[in-house]
């Protein structure tokens, strides 16, 4: 058996990264796209989010694309949901995880979910008491993210308390585990840390956390070192750097899942994922989608030869 990776990460380009597009990516192309990303080791696919057609376009074929990923056996395969009914399609689709999404700012929760976040810690709770009359082997891990964590386009800074009080509310609403995601990428490394610590404090040591990291100032791989520092080892990246909130403007993609890998495995840390596999995702996503979206360092670097191996 495969040993359990070090970092455990999350694919999201094709939630994530597909949300902001102004294309529409073919469902065949979205289930090539999760195929190649499950070939090359991922553990966990965030493949898309069960929300109405017409607040985002590009998920209109989510019924499809998750019938198709869910036979992945190999992988978790997960959908973002703003509310209950979304949680209800996740659930009929046979996804493995949910992300339910409340902001720590409670402009941008209203901005993307219409609701206030009092509201939306209800819709949560109604989704973990629907899923715990689930048999357990058809339960869906719940996670509970904690969108604009970091900062906000709309509030600017975020407080600390406001993350410790959504992230405890979470926790006694029973979430399994708790996804920090940095939105809009304003995060720092000092920033980073004193988040996780006091999510920490509110939640207790065994919540499982999660970091969700943008790289709107460059600093994408820098938090995700400093997340490594204070203990975290699951993260979600995108291929390509993919990924953007509607809903969040001025926010640029997420960390680039193979500059993420080269680095881990370059520290030693194992993600289980083939690196070289990975990168030939780029070639799928570059059949319908524009250069300028597309980024990565070692993209445009390419793998040193004499490193390639050891990655
Ligand atoms: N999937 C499909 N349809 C849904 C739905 C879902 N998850 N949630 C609501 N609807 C339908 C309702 O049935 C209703 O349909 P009807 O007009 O035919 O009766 C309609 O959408 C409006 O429902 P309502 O509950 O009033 O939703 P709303 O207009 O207040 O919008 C959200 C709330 C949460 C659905 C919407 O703001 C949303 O999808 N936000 C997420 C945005 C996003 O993806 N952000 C990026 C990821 S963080
Ligand atoms: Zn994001």
């Amino acid at each position: 058996m495969a040993r359990t990776p070090d970092v455990h990460i999350c694919e999201v380009a094709m939630r994530d990264g597909l949300q902001n597009l102004d294309v529409f990516v073919p469902t065949d192309a979205k289930c090539a796209l999760i195929d190649a990303i499950v070939a090359a080791g991922v553990g966990e696919i965030d493949a898309g989010s069960f929300v109405p057609p017409k607040v985002v376009p590009q998920f209109a074929d989510v019924d499809a694309v998750m019938a198709h990923a869910v036979q992945h056996k190999g992988a978790t395969i997960g959908a973002l949901v703003p509310n209950f009914k979304g949680a209800e399609r996740a659930i009929a689709a046979g996804v493995g995880a949910i992300y339910f999404v409340i902001s720590a700012s409670e402009s941008h929760n209203l901005a993307n979910v219409r609701r206030t976040i009092e509201e939306q810690l209800d819709g949560f709770r109604a989704v973990r008491a629907a899923l715990d009359v689930l048999p357990v082997q058809n339960r869906p891990r719940l996670m509970g993210a904690i969108a604009t964590a970091f900062g906000c386009s709309i509030e600017g800074e975020i407080k600390e308390t406001a993350v410790g009080r959504l992230a405890r509310g979470f926790a006694e609403a029973g979430v399994d585990e708790i996804g920090l995601a940095d939105t809009v990428g304003y995060g720092t490394p000092g920033l980073i840390k004193d988040i996780v610590r006091v999510t920490r404090h509110e939640v207790g040591a065994k919540m499982p956390l999660r970091l969700h990291l943008h790289d709107t100032l460059g600093a994408g791989l820098a938090n995700a070192v400093a997340g490594l520092d204070a203990g975290i080892r699951r993260f979600d990246a995108a291929v390509s750097g993919l990924g953007g909130c509607p809903f969040a403007p001025g926010a640029r993609g997420n960390v680039v899942t193979e500059d993420l890998v080269f680095m881990l495995e370059r520290m030693g840390l194992s993600t289980g994922i083939d690196l070289d596999r990975l990168m030939k995702t780029r070639e799928i996503l570059a059949r319908h989608i524009a250069p300028k979206h597309l980024t990565g360092h070692l993209h445009e670097a390419g793998i040193p030869k004499a490193l390639r191996s050891a990655a």
